[in-house]
C-alpha cells in the first residue's frame, strides 16, 4: 500500500481534540502533524468538517454462532461489512467450547468462519465444560493463541450455563495467567423455574421474556460474580449490564478498589421493556437477555457511563431474522413463535452502535466526544489487549481511521443496513452524526455508500494478556 494523508480533520481521540493532518504509512499512523507538506505519490483525503476519529471496537458480538437450536445470520463477511459501515473496524468475537471437548478445537472451527473477515477480529472463549483438560488449555490459549478473555455463562442452564465451582475454577486460572473472565450475570435456576412456570400457565407471548427474567436476579448473579473473582483474585469483567441492582454491585466492588470492569449496550440506553407489548409478534425482535428494563434502568446507566462504572459500550450483536428470510427457521425468531421461551435469544446492532452514542450521548450533552472515543474504542482496547495498537490515533497504531460528519442526519432503517439480519431495534430512528468514511490500517473500506472492503481483508488479532488499564 502506498503513502495516504488524511488532512484538515478534526481529530479526537479519549484524551485530546485538535485540527491536524495524518500520514499513514504500511498501515500504520506515520506522522501526525499541521499542514503536513505531501510528496506527490501521496492519495490525499480531505476531512475538513468532519471529525477524524479511531475505529470502533466491539468487544461483544457473536458471528456465524451455535447457539442451542439456533444459530446467528450474519457471517462474518455480512457482519463486517454491517460494522465498517457502522464505524467499527475491530470486533472481538464469540467463541465456543465444543461441550465435552477442547477449546482448541472451538478455536480452529472458528478461525475457519472467520476467514473472510474484512474488518479485524480477535476472539473470546465460552468456557462451557470446565473440566482439568479445558483448565490446562485456558493457558495455552493465553500464552500461545492470543486469546486472553474467557466468556462464562451463569444463565442458559442445560445450554450454556456453568456451575459456581467452574466459574471459580476458571477464574483462578485467569487470575494466575492474567486473563480477563468474562461473565453473563443472570441467576439461570431461577429464571428457569419462572419461565417453565410461565408456560405452564400458557403465558406465551415475547413480553413473558421479560417477565420471567427479574432485574433482582441480574443483581444477584453479578454480586455472586464479584464475590467469586474476589476470591480468586481474579479480573472480571461484566458482560450486557441492564439492571440498576447489578451496577449497584459493580460500583460496590469498585469503591473497594476491586479489577470490576462493566459494560452496557445501546438497546438498554435508549429501549425500554414497553418493545415487548408491540403486537403480532413484533415483541420477539426484542427478545434478548438481559432484557430490556423499565425507565429507571436507563438513567442508572446513564449515571454509570458518567462516573466510570460502566467503562464500555458494546453491542452483543446476536443478529436472528425476524422472518424466516432464505437462510431458514434456525437463523430466525419464528422458533419461538408459539413460545416466548424457544424464541433464539439476541438482537442486531453492529451497525448503529456509534450513531446511536454518538447522536444520544454526545448529541444530547450526556458525554464528551473524548468520553465518546473511549467509550467505542479506547477502553475496550485498552481492556482487551489491543491498545494502543486500536483505539487510539497515535503514531504509531494501525490507522483504523473513520471520518464522520457531525451535523448529519440520517433515518436508521434495515432496507439500508448490511448484516442480514432482516430488521433493527431502531427502525426509523432519525439519528444526526454519520460515518462518511473508514479506513482500516489505511485500507479505504467505506467510501459514503461504497463498500470497498473484501473478503479476507481483516486480520487476527493476537491479543496481549490483562493488564489493569487504568
Ligand atoms: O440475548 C443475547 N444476549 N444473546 C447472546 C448470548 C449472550 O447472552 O450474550
Ligand atoms: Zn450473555
Ligand atoms: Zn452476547
Amino acid at each position: 500500500m502506498g503513502l495516504i494523508a488524511i488532512k484538515n480533520g478534526r481529530i479526537v481521540t479519549a484524551s485530546d481534540d485538535y485540527q491536524a493532518d495524518i500520514l499513514v504509512k504500511d498501515g500504520r499512523v506515520e506522522t501526525i502533524a499541521r499542514q503536513l507538506p505531501l510528496a506527490p505519490d501521496v492519495q490525499s483525503y480531505d476531512a475538513g468538517g468532519l471529525l477524524v476519529l479511531p475505529g470502533g471496537v466491539d468487544v461483544h458480538t457473536h458471528i456465524d454462532w451455535e447457539f442451542g437450536a439456533a444459530r446467528t445470520a450474519d457471517t462474518f463477511y455480512t457482519a463486517s461489512m454491517a460494522a465498517a459501515f457502522g464505524g467499527t473496524t475491530t470486533i472481538i468475537d464469540f467463541c465456543n467450547q465444543p461441550p465435552g471437548r477442547s477449546p482448541l478445537l472451538g478455536l480452529e472451527d472458528w478461525h475457519r468462519r472467520r476467514a473472510n473477515a474484512s474488518v479485524d477480529v480477535g476472539a473470546h472463549m465460552i468456557l462451557l465444560d470446565v473440566n482439568d483438560q479445558a483448565l490446562a488449555d485456558m493457558k495455552t490459549l493465553i500464552e500461545r493463541e492470543g486469546v486472553t478473555s474467557f466468556k462464562l455463562f451463569m444463565a442458559y442452564p442445560g445450554v450454556l450455563m456453568v456451575d459456581d465451582g467452574a466459574l471459580f475454577k476458571a477464574m483462578r486460572v485467569a487470575a494466575h495467567k492474567s486473563a480477563l473472565i468474562c461473565v453473563h450475570a443472570e441467576n439461570g435456576p431461577v429464571i428457569k423455574v419462572l419461565a417453565d412456570e410461565a408456560v405452564a400457565r400458557g403465558d406465551l407471548a415475547p413480553r413473558y421474556h421479560a417477565l420471567t427474567r427479574p432485574s433482582l436476579m441480574e443483581g444477584e448473579a453479578t454480586h455472586r460474580a464479584i464475590r467469586l473473582a474476589e476470591l480468586a483474585g481474579a479480573p472480571l469483567y461484566i458482560v450486557h449490564l441492564s439492571a440498576g441492582e447489578a451496577l449497584a454491585a459493580v460500583v460496590e466492588a469498585r469503591d473497594q478498589a476491586l479489577p470490576i470492569y462493566a459494560e452496557t449496550c445501546p438497546h438498554y440506553l435508549f429501549l425500554t421493556r414497553e418493545e415487548y407489548e408491540r403486537a403480532a409478534f413484533e415483541g420477539a425482535k426484542y427478545v434478548m437477555t438481559p432484557p430490556l428494563r423499565d425507565r429507571s434502568h436507563q438513567e442508572r446507566l446513564w449515571r454509570g457511563l458518567k462516573t466510570d462504572d460502566l467503562q464500555v459500550v458494546s453491542t452483543d450483536h446476536c443478529p436472528f431474522c425476524f422472518n424466516e428470510q432464505p437462510y431458514g427457521l434456525k437463523f430466525s425468531k419464528q422458533q419461538g413463535a408459539n413460545d416466548f421461551s424457544k424464541i433464539p435469544n439476541g438482537a442486531p446492532g453492529l451497525e448503529t452502535r456509534m450513531a446511536l452514542l454518538f447522536d444520544g450521548g454526545v448529541g444530547e450533552r450526556r458525554m464528551s466526544l473524548n468520553r465518546f472515543v473511549e467509550l467505542t474504542a479506547t477502553a475496550p482496547a485498552k481492556l482487551f489487549g489491543l491498545f494502543p495498537r486500536k483505539g487510539t490515533i497515535a503514531v504509531g497504531s494501525d490507522a483504523d481511521i473513520v471520518l464522520l460528519d457531525p451535523e448529519e442526519s440520517w433515518t436508521i432503517n434495515a432496507s439500508t443496513h448490511h448484516s442480514r439480519v432482516d430488521y433493527s431495534l431502531f427502525e426509523g430512528r432519525r439519528v444526526r452524526g454519520r460515518v462518511k468514511k473508514v479506513f482500516l490500517r489505511g485500507n479505504l473500506i467505506v467510501d459514503g455508500e461504497r463498500w470497498h472492503g473484501r473478503e479476507g481483508l481483516g486480520q487476527f488479532l493476537a491479543r496481549r494478556a490483562f493488564n489493569v488499564p487504568y
